[in-house]
């Protein structure tokens, strides 16, 4: 106990002045600074022993996350096994797909109808009762470390449902309790804020007020009109939620993903994102995570261009989160299929490549979101592209009017004033299975062209520096769900299309390499396996992109410890030559086995490489592999 006091207070010590100094700057309020330390030290008590060891082993191996071996895959509780026990019984599946690390998407307390997939949480501390109990939570969680499997969750910190405890009071008018929100007696300063504030939601949302009449108040939400944007400038709402942060990590959850952070500080005359405060507050809750459960780890939700990403890594001596969404390249990975020029694809990663190798990003082809159309668009100006006519062109094809398209998949959020919209559609469907396997008018080239592009994207995805992530389902090639119509809750969001129920059906045919889920399970399995064994993709070899002097063939390089490694990915439905010349030996294609040179290359449509370097020169085995 004693020696765990200590344990304590040497982490307490080493942040104490940095975190007392920000607390002040933002609340400049002792007591309440000195609540929060106390409780930290309770979280710290209860916090169970199992933890605590993992939390010291993770302290003296800070960088356990950046191996070659992480694999996230993300789900929905219910759709993927019904409820918490669910998942438990599916851990085999998971560690058969090399999942090490699964994002339980919201399952906390929340009202059907208006949830907004679970993101509008009206109690922190319970399970949606159709999901399971605390206690189920910490017995997967317990189920999952011992298969060294992490835990991710969503931390939704910029709101509540309008049913959470405090909402509900505040609505009666204590007055408290609106000091916790953004409340106002008539719609000036709203109106003040509408003239610099974006709409997130502009279709199925718009505005960023909402009217209660049983209260004659006006409150700020920024998303749907059910969930109520926090007030950080209260002290109470930020050491209530720290407490509320404290008390899901100690039931097991390694990463906690905090949703819309750039949005949790308001101000006037501002856009309300990524105000200088919100990196304090992230800092400061690193420093209490650090404190109380080193163990975990941030994942920061910044969908935004890169510039506003990256500053949420902190610097090296004040870092803030641990992993940030790549979500550029991820939008502009769709952009490369739509036009089959990887220019703009190419140019993004450098960008990526050029970052300190602390920085870790998680990469992903889709999420349980939309598809934002966020892209460079200075640079494709250059090139007489236009923003409103390519987001109108990349919405076209992504729905499959465009000629060459196989694509199916719905808009998000069509802004009928400025034209804009976003996308929404599964891998697999937008890869064009969908289109091969239900229009049947369609031979069997274009199935196996649609399975090649969904391969050669996940074995780009594999490729990149960082962790990938996968949506549960896009393993197996599982298509776009439309059933989300029938459901009155959930018909105006789109999103629902792509969060279908896992198909465990399909699921049972991974063995089959005839079937689709066989070709592509069996498929991404080879490439997660060469992934997890060579060195060369741990998260801070160096990654560099080549010049392939063909507009469709992206071509990566690894480097670690001597070992070297090329990927070539080709974009288009064509064959094509990537003319590169690496003149230092002679290389492997660790798919075939095969030795091959490195320079002008063949490879076939929607095909890539994946080229090893041979160390050793000379011998003439085919059979590396
Ligand atoms: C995040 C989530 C999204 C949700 C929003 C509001 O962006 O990913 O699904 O709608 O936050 O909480």
């Amino acid at each position: 106990m004693n020696k765990s006091k200590n344990v304590f207070e040497t982490r307490f010590c080493r942040h104490l002045d940095e975190l007392k100094w920000l607390y002040m700057e933002l609340y400049g309020n002792d007591a309440m600074f000195a609540e929060l330390c106390d409780s930290m030290g309770r979280f710290y008590q209860e916090r169970n022993e199992d933890l605590k060891i993992l939390d010291l082993e993770r302290e003296a191996q800070p960088d356990w996350y950046k191996k070659n071996d992480m694999l996230g895959m993300m789900f929905y509780i219910d759709n993927f096994a019904g409820n918490m026990k669910g998942v438990q019984s599916k851990l085999d599946y998971i560690e058969k797909s090399n999942v090490n690390y699964i994002h339980l998407m919201p399952f906390l307390d929340t009202v059907e109808g208006r949830s907004d997939g679970g993101y509008a949480v009206a109690d922190f501390r319970k399970v949606q009762e159709k999901l399971g109990t605390m206690e189920d939570l910490e017995h997967l969680t317990a189920a999952c470390h011992k298969k060294k499997i992490n835990v991710c969750m969503d931390f939704v910190m910029n709101h509540t449902s309008e049913d959470h405890a405090w909402a509900k009071k505040a609505r009666q008018g204590d007055e408290e309790y609106q000091s916790r929100y953004f409340f106002f007696d008539d719609f000036t300063i709203p109106g003040m804020y509408e003239n610099t504030v974006p709409q997130v939601f502009p279709t199925t949302a718009p505005g960023n007020f909402t009217w209660l009449p049983d209260a004659k108040k006006h409150v700020m939400t920024t998303f749907y009109p059910y969930q109520w944007d926090l007030n950080y400038r209260n002290p109470r709402v930020f050491n209530e939620m720290m407490y509320n942060f404290l008390f899901l990590a100690n039931k097991g959850i390694d990463i906690i993903r905090i949703d819309a952070v750039p949005y949790i500080w308001k101000e006037l005359y501002t856009s309300c994102r990524n105000l200088p405060q919100v990196h304090t507050i992230v800092r400061m809750m690193r420093m209490i995570g650090e404190i109380v459960c080193p163990g975990i780890l941030l994942l920061g939700e910044v969908v935004m261009e890169p510039e506003k990403v990256v500053p949420y890594f902190g610097t090296v001596e004040k870092p803030e989160c641990h992993m940030l969404y790549n979500v550029t390249t991820m939008a502009t990975t769709w952009h490369t299929v739509a036009t089959r020029n990887v220019r703009l694809l190419k140019q993004q990663l450098d960008i990526v490549n050029r970052l300190p190798k602390e920085y870790v990003f998680l990469n992903y082809l889709r999420c349980h979101d939309d598809i934002g159309w966020g892209l460079d668009y200075g640079t494709l100006m250059q090139e007489g592209i236009g923003e409103r006519s390519h987001k109108q062109y990349l919405n076209d094809y992504f729905q499959g009017y465009a000629g060459a398209s196989n694509s199916r998949g719905e808009l998000y959020n069509a802004d009928p004033l400025t034209g804009d919209a976003r996308f929404c559609g599964t891998t697999a469907s937008m890869c064009g299975i969908e289109k091969a396997v239900c229009e049947d008018r369609c031979g069997s080239n274009t199935l196996e062209r649609a399975v090649r592009l969904d391969v050669m994207l996940h074995a780009y995805m594999f490729m990149q520096s960082g962790i990938p992530v996968i949506y549960g389902g896009d393993e197996i090639g599982q298509l776009n769900d439309y059933n989300y119509k029938e459901n009155p809750h959930k018909a105006a969001d789109s999103r629902y299309i792509h969060r279908g129920a896992m198909d465990w059906k399909a699921a049972g045919q991974i063995e089959d390499v005839t079937t689709v889920p066989g070709k592509i399970f069996s498929q991404l399995d080879r490439l997660e396996k060469i992934r997890k064994s060579e060195k060369v993709f741990m998260a801070d070899a160096d990654t560099w992109t080549i010049d392939t002097w063909d507009e469709s063939v992206l071509c990566i390089g690894r480097y670690y410890e001597d070992e070297k490694i090329i990927g070539l990915f080709n974009f288009s439905e064509y064959d094509k030559t990537a003319w590169i010349n690496e003149t230092d030996g002679t290389y492997v294609d660790m798919i075939s086995g095969r030795r091959m040179q490195a320079s002008g290359v063949n490879i076939p449509a929607y095909g890539f490489y994946y080229l090893k370097k041979e160390n050793e020169p000379g011998g003439d085995s085919d059979e590396i592999l």
